[in-house]
C-alpha cells in the first residue's frame, strides 16, 4: 500500500531534500509551503504522487485549514516531518517585535498545533514515525538571534519528551539538529554581515536531510545534522559553560563583528 509523508518547509532548503529523500523511498508526498513555489514541487519530484499545499504557518487559521486539507485527502499519515521553520538576525534591543511574535507562531506555536493532530492520527493507529527539525541552536545561547535558539530549544525538548508518550503508542519521534547548512535560511534572517551570511562553510542540506531520515527509520531519539565539525560542536556545547557558549556564539552572529 502507498505511505504518505507530510512534510512541512517543502519548497526549499532541509525540507526539499527530505522531501527527496522519502520520495525516493517511494512515499507520496504531502508538501507544504508559505509561497507559490510550493506549487512547483509536483515537478521536482517526479515519479511519486505529490500534493503541495500552501499555508503560512505564522497564521493560526492557515495551520488549522492545512490540517483540515490533510485530512480531507482520506490518506494514513505514515510520516510527519516538522520542518517549517525561520530566524531572524540582529540585537534584540533593535528587532522588531512583531517580527519575533510572527517567529514563535512559525516556529513554536504552529509545531505544537500541528503535532497534536498527527500525534493523535497516529495513536489512533498504533503507527507512525514522525521528524522534528530543531537544531544545534538548541544546546546554546543564541544572542543576536536571541528568539531563534530558544525556539529550538523548545522543540528539541518537546520532542524528547513526545518521544516517551509516543512510545506505548507504536509511535516514534525523532529530533535533527542542523549544524549551520547552506541555504536560504540565514540570509532571509537578515544575516548576511554575520559569519552565517557565507555559505561556503556550512553543511550540505542533502547530507543533513539524509541524517535525519536515516535517524527517523532507525527510530532515534535525535541526531545531529551535520560533518564531522558539527559533531564536534555539539560534543563541545555539552561540556561548555553558557557563559562561555553565549560569548562564542556571539562573535559568528554579532553584525557588528567583522565576519
Ligand atoms: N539552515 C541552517 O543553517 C539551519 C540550521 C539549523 C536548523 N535549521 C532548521 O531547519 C529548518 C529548515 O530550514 P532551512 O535551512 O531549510 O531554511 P529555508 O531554506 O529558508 O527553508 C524554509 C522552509 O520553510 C518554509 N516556511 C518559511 N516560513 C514559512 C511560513 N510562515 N509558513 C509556512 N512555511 C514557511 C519555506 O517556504 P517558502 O520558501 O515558500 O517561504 C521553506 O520551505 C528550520 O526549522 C530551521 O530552524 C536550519
Amino acid at each position: 500500500m502507498t505511505q504518505t509523508a507530510l512534510i512541512t518547509g517543502a519548497s526549499s532548503g532541509i525540507g526539499f531534500r527530505i522531501a527527496e529523500q522519502l520520495a525516493a523511498r517511494e512515499y507520496d508526498i504531502v508538501g507544504v509551503g508559505a509561497s507559490e513555489r510550493i506549487l512547483e514541487l509536483p515537478k521536482r519530484l517526479p515519479g511519486v504522487s505529490v500534493m503541495p499545499l500552501r499555508a503560512d504557518l505564522t497564521d493560526r487559521n492557515q495551520v488549522d485549514g492545512l490540517w483540515r486539507q490533510f485530512e480531507q485527502m482520506n490518506r494514513s499519515l505514515d510520516v510527519a516531518v516538522l520542518n517549517a521553520g525561520a530566524s531572524l538576525g540582529g540585537a534584540f534591543i533593535d528587532t522588531d517585535l512583531e517580527d519575533e511574535l510572527r517567529l514563535l507562531a512559525l516556529n513554536v506555536t504552529s509545531q505544537v498545533i500541528l503535532a497534536k493532530h498527527i500525534a493523535r492520527a497516529m495513536a489512533g493507529r498504533r503507527s507512525g514515525r514522525i521528524l522534528i527539525t530543531t537544531s544545534m541552536s538548541a544546546t546554546t545561547p543564541t544572542p543576536y538571534e536571541s528568539i531563534y535558539g530558544p525556539t529550538r530549544a523548545f522543540m528539541y525538548s518537546f520532542a524528547q519528551g513526545l518521544r516517551e508518550e509516543m512510545r506505548e503508542h507504536d509511535v516514534s519521534v525523532t529530533a535533527l539538529l542542523p549544524g549551520a547548512t547552506a541555504t536560504e535560511f540565514h540570509d532571509r534572517a537578515g544575516m548576511q554581515k554575520t559569519k552565517f551570511g557565507d555559505n561556503s562553510w556550512k553543511n550540505d542540506p542533502e547530507l543533513v536531510a539524509k541524517l535525519g531520515v536515516d535517524a527517523l527509520f532507525e527510530g532515534r531519539d535525535h541526531v545531529i545534522g551535520g560533518d564531522r565539525r558539527t559533531r564536534w560542536s555539539a560534543f563541545r556545547n555539552k561540556l561548555s559553560p553558557e557563559q562561555v557558549k553565549a560569548r562564542r556564539f556571539a562573535r559568528d552572529s554579532n553584525p557588528n563583528e567583522p565576519a
